[in-house]
């Protein structure tokens, strides 16, 4: 019996015009079989988006081939039962979404199909109810959060009733209740015997596939269990990738306790491991936390109120009576489900968007002043957005990134050092990529163009949407650190994240926003104290707070405001006597 899915020897290069290009596939061998779970991870740019668009023909092979069912994918009459076997949900899910309704996006792969239309709306409305959008189904799928629009992408494949899906990142913009949503989905597609191929970045995600193939440069670097894949350190290293968040942190806790078994993976198991040391069980109070500061406050959000289209039949309001206060020289992160409101918060900071009800002052600039000088608050507060499309349009990388400082009059040898430095700051090699084509980069290396074309600016503010999505964890462990280094130099992030591990590490206070309010605030190892509410809203908690929890739920005299493994270490060594 052959494979679902066969490789062989298979390269491809994008423009094989270009003599000196680079291969994005080189040389890769593989199989799938029919029912299989497996997770492909790696370095941005190692190939990953590239192997995915060669399993539905998207791509064809420059040299060697693949079959799909023993479907050749280079002959065209199997096109189409090649693109019925395995359905593809994509990194950017915008490039996928056509319709004008989501209930008639879903529809439209059945409908191609040509099954019968009983047929096709029961598909439509299983489909919608698993991703649960059935209630919003005749909404325009385009005024969507991302992480809805996801998961219609999502449902217009699940109604094609594939033999295989793909996941290229389409968790990178869901909020962490959206990935667990998916996950599960995942999961229970596999029982139901549909093989499933996930690309991530999230190395927990990963660690939930039976089988991990970890790209490098174009080629098969591993390939085996997840607990194989994660057991050498070092190695991972070289890959770009790290271990998934309790296993990090397990590491960290077995300097202090090294009797805790390596290689734990999971929650559970590091709380089970943690809860046989012996321990006293007396009560603490409350690790004291810095009040949020008395200093001046910098930015200043009273009120503010939003609708998307107003006076117009698609209507939506995305923000009501947001409060919000940042100090100077602090960071401050945004957290909330997906479409809380979070992007058209950041967006008002930089006069984006103007206030259309309520107040915001950022600095000595008030956005309610019709005469306010918005490019002067442009060149103190600059917005990497959420989406990296939507603001890169040079077709350089190099002039992508020169052409703010340029405005600013940079030139010469100081416009050159001012690209590289950005260029550096995010991880972008300057002689590699400043002559590259913007539209011809992998998903994250496009994410880091946009990151740097905004560090290159130098603003006073710098607002981050999701700015780590998409990178690999290398990339996204470098890129917070050159971060803390520029908010030690007194530039203030503001960061919207849905990766409570970055909020925990980067930013002091911050505001969760539910249904377009800000509904909590204050320091971030309190805000993550109240645990119930935020997974009532969908979040989670950081891995070193989330153990903290569940060890407190067992009886261990843990204080509720536990955020970092740093404290977290602090506390356990007090509890178990080993001062
Ligand atoms: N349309 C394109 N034209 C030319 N080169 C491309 C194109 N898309 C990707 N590349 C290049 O091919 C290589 C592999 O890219 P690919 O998108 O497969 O990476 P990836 O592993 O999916 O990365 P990421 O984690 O950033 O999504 C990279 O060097 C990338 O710059
Ligand atoms: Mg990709």
């Amino acid at each position: 019996m052959t494979a679902l899915i066969e490789f062989e020897a298979v390269r491809f290069v994008y423009n094989a015009a270009d003599r000196s290009a680079q291969p994005a596939l080189d040389g890769v061998t593989l199989q799938i079989e029919t029912g299989e779970y497996v997770a492909i991870i790696g370095a941005n740019g190692s190939g990953k988006s590239t192997l995915a668009r060669h399993l539905n023909a998207l791509l064809l092979p420059t040299l060697g081939t693949v079959h799909i069912a023993g479907m050749d994918t280079r002959d065209r009459t199997h096109r189409r039962a090649i693109r019925q076997t395995v359905g593809m949900v994509f990194q950017r899910p915008d490039d996928q979404i056509i319709a004008a309704t989501i209930e008639e996006d879903v529809a439209f792969g059945p409908e191609n199909m040509g099954l019968p239309p009983n047929e096709i709306r029961a598909r439509v409305r299983k489909a919608l109810e698993t991703v649960n959008l059935w209630d919003v189904r005749l909404r325009p799928p385009h005024l969507l959060s991302a992480g809805q629009m996801q998961r219609v992408a999502l449902a217009g494949v699940l109604a094609m009733q594939p033999r295989c899906i793909v996941f290229d990142e389409a968790t990178a913009m869901l909020d962490p209740a959206g990935r667990r949503t998916v996950r599960l989905m995942m999961e229970q597609l596999h029982a139901e015997g549909i093989t499933i191929i996930t690309i991530t970045h999230f190395m927990d995600e990963a660690t939930e596939a039976r089988r991990i193939i970890v790209m490098d440069q174009g080629r098969v670097a591993l390939d085996a269990a997840p607990a194989q894949v994660f057991a050498d350190d070092q190695e991972l290293h070289t890959l770009s990738l790290e271990l998934p968040p309790i296993a990090l942190l397990n590491q960290r806790l077995r300097q202090s306790f090294p009797e805790l078994p390596p290689n734990l993976l999971t929650a559970p198991a590091l709380t089970s491991a943690l809860d046989a040391l012996p321990h006293r069980t007396a009560t603490a109070a409350p690790i004291a936390t810095q009040p949020p500061s008395a200093q001046n406050s910098l930015i200043e959000v009273e009120g503010l109120g939003h609708v998307y289209l107003k006076g117009t039949p698609l209507e939506h309001r995305a923000l009501r009576d947001v409060n919000l206060v940042v100090p100077e020289g602090g960071s401050h992160g945004l957290l909330g489900a997906t479409g809380s409101g979070k992007s058209t918060l950041l967006q008002h900071l930089n006069g984006l968007l103007r206030p259309q009800e309520g107040k915001v002052r950022i600095g000595d600039f008030n956005l309610n002043d019709p005469h306010v000088d918005l490019r002067a608050v442009r060149r103190s507060a600059g917005l990497a957005f959420q989406m990296p499309e939507l603001q890169i349009f040079e077709q350089y990388v190099g002039d992508e990134i020169a052409f703010g400082p340029r405005l600013q009059g940079l030139e010469g040898s100081a416009l050159r050092e001012r690209v590289r430095w950005a260029m550096e700051l995010v991880g972008l090699d300057f002689d590699a990529f400043k002559d590259r084509l913007t539209f011809a980069l992998s998903g994250g290396e496009r994410r880091k163009v946009a990151l740097a074309s905004v560090l290159a600016l130098q603003p006073a503010i710098l607002l981050l949407d999701e700015p780590t999505a998409g990178l690999d964890p290398v990339s996204r462990r470098e890129l917070l650190a050159h971060l803390q280094a520029l908010r030690d130099t007194g530039m203030v992030l503001i960061v919207s994240s849905h990766r409570m591990e970055d909020l925990a590490r980067m930013t002091e206070t911050l505001t969760v926003m539910a249904d377009g309010s800000s509904i909590l605030g204050g320091a971030a190892s309190d805000v993550f104290a109240a645990e119930g509410q935020l997974r009532s809203l969908g979040l989670g908690l950081p891995a070193a707070a989330e153990v903290a929890s569940a060890l407190r739920a067992r009886g261990w005299p843990l204080p509720s405001n536990v955020l970092t493994a740093e404290m977290l270490v602090a506390q356990l060594v007090e509890i178990t006597n080993r001062a």
